[in-house]
């Protein structure tokens, strides 16, 4: 299983992702999570990341690429990984492709989580996170069993510096013109599979599930 997971801030890919990884026990990968990791302990990638993400703009592609292809060479992504938030420009998804052939390996598919912009503002600036594990949870729709607490971890939730409501219309405007191309890019390979994510967590997971299994036959075929 070679996942790419996209869709917009808010959309539920780290949510989701989470439910995936544990049933097909592959590794999550999320550039979101490391970055904030690494700004968490002030690493030099950490330290520059930070200025564009408090901002809500892309880190540049060769920084993020560089920081990918390392990841993906780790012991743990020889049987598959879910790629959370990566690809997210054309030239990172061209990078990706690069990086498969040149192993002749090949994605089983690029899920598109569907959620209208209406739906966005109110999910983030619900949501609370945990750094420790990347888990996230939401006010009103996925409570933790304590509050403030990690279900998973046990760690201190907080809420995201770029959750702000001017900051996630800003990662809106730089998903519809730096992401969206993805989905012709993907459409075009007839890697594209979409899943309507305005439904609950549980239904969205449901039929994600379905797409997977799905795809998973047709590579085996
Ligand atoms: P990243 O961390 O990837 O942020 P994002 O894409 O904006 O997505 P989010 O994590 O905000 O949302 P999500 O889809 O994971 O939703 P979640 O499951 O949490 O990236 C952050 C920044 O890092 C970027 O802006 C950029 O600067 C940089 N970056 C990262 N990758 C990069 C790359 N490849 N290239 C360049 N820069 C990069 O859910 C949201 C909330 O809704 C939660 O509270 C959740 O509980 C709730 N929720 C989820 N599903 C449902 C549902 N079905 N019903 C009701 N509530 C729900
Ligand atoms: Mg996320
Ligand atoms: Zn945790």
């Amino acid at each position: 299983m070679k996942i790419v997971l996209f869709g917009p801030p808010g959309a539920g890919k780290g949510t989701q992702a989470k439910s995936i990884c544990n049933r097909y026990s592959i590794p999550h990968i999320s550039t979101g999570d490391i970055f904030r990791r690494n700004i968490a302990e002030n690493t030099p990638l950490g330290v520059e990341a930070k200025k564009y993400i408090d901002k809500g703009h892309l880190v540049p592609d060769d920084v993020t690429i560089r920081m990918v292809y390392d990841r993906l060479e780790q012991e743990d992504c020889y049987n598959g990984y879910l790629l959370d938030g990566f690809p997210r420009t054309v030239k990172q998804a061209e990078a990706l492709q690069y990086f498969l052939s040149s192993r002749k390996e090949c994605l089983t598919t690029a899920l598109l989580i569907e959620v209208p912009g209406s739906f966005i503002i109110d999910r983030m600036t619900g949501r609370r996170v945990c750094l420790a594990c990347g888990a996230s949870y939401h006010i009103k729709y996925n409570k933790p069993k304590v509050q403030g607490r990690c279900d998973v971890c046990g760690s201190d939730l907080i809420q995201r510096k770029d959750d702000t409501e001017d900051t996630v219309r800003e990662r809106l405007e730089v998903y519809e013109t730096q992401t969206a191309p993805l989905i012709d890019f993907y459409k075009s390979r007839d890697l594209l599979r979409t899943v309507d994510g305005t439904k609950a967590i549980n239904l969205v997971f449901e039929s994600i599930c379905k797409i997977l299994g799905e795809s998973y036959d047709n590579i085996k075929k």
